[in-house]
């Protein structure tokens, strides 16, 4: 099954990949991680990606698209992209996509919910009110140190959500005209959450 997840930053995109990825084996592709993989490379592109990223910015398609290149060919979930119709067009040349769950949140949940995520530097496991780490600071699964996301600042949620609103809520149309969007509120509990996107999974 190829699965997308759309939602606003916070919405828990990666919390819930993650959980799809660990019980029903769908490869986990996040773009934002293959992004910030590349600036911890220091590649020439990872400087470039480092700054867009901070001041909370789409990266370049050609920049994306490269990267996802030979990436969407086993079952996957697709969290971060598309996040344009022109991305989304794209997309549809490349494979065919089964379902998309539109995860809602409110702003103002969004905004409380990445000023206090953490996350492990090394594996990307995803920490935060709802979802402490046994030791202060030290992820559960590998032992390495959790940060803030450096675009986990006050400026850039503001510029990431204003990006959601404009340029990324317009795929909703576009996939419920494709009779495969299922929305999910995302304002309740983990769990209940994770229990309503398996519902519609194995309908
Ligand atoms: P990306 O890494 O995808 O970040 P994002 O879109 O800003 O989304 P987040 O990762 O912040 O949120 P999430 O929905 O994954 O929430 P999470 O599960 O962590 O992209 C980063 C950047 O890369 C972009 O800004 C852009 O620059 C670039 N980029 C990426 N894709 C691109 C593209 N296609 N084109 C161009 N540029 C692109 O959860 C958040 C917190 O909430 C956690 O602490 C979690 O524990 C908590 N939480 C989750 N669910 C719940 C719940 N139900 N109750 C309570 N807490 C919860
Ligand atoms: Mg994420």
């Amino acid at each position: 099954m190829k699965i997308i997840l759309i939602g606003m930053q916070g919405s828990g995109k990666g919390t819930y990949a993650k959980l799809l990825n660990e019980i029903y084996h769908l490869e986990h592709i996040s773009i934002g991680d293959i992004l910030r993989n590349e600036v911890n490379k220091k590649s020439k592109i990872g400087l470039q990606i480092d700054e867009i990223l901070k001041k909370g910015e789409l990266v370049d398609d050609k920049i994306i698209l490269d990267l996802l290149e030979n990436k969407l060919k086993n079952n996957f979930v697709l969290d971060g992209f598309p996040r344009t119709i022109k991305q989304a067009r794209e997309l549809e040349k490349i494979t065919k996509i089964d379902k998309v769950f539109y995860i809602t949140l409110k702003d103002e949940t969004a905004i409380k919910r990445l000023t206090t995520r953490i996350q492990c530097e090394k594996c990307g496991a995803i920490y935060g009110n709802r979802k402490k780490p046994l030791n202060d600071n030290i992820c559960d699964i590998c032992g390495s140190k959790l940060i803030k996301r450096p675009d986990d600042n006050e400026e850039s949620i503001k510029k990431r959500l204003e990006i959601f609103h404009k340029e990324t809520k317009p795929l909703i149309d576009f996939y419920i005209k494709k009779k495969i969007l299922i929305k999910i509120v995302g304002e309740k509990t983990i769990d209940k959450v994770f229990s309503k996107i398996e519902e519609y999974l194995n309908k």
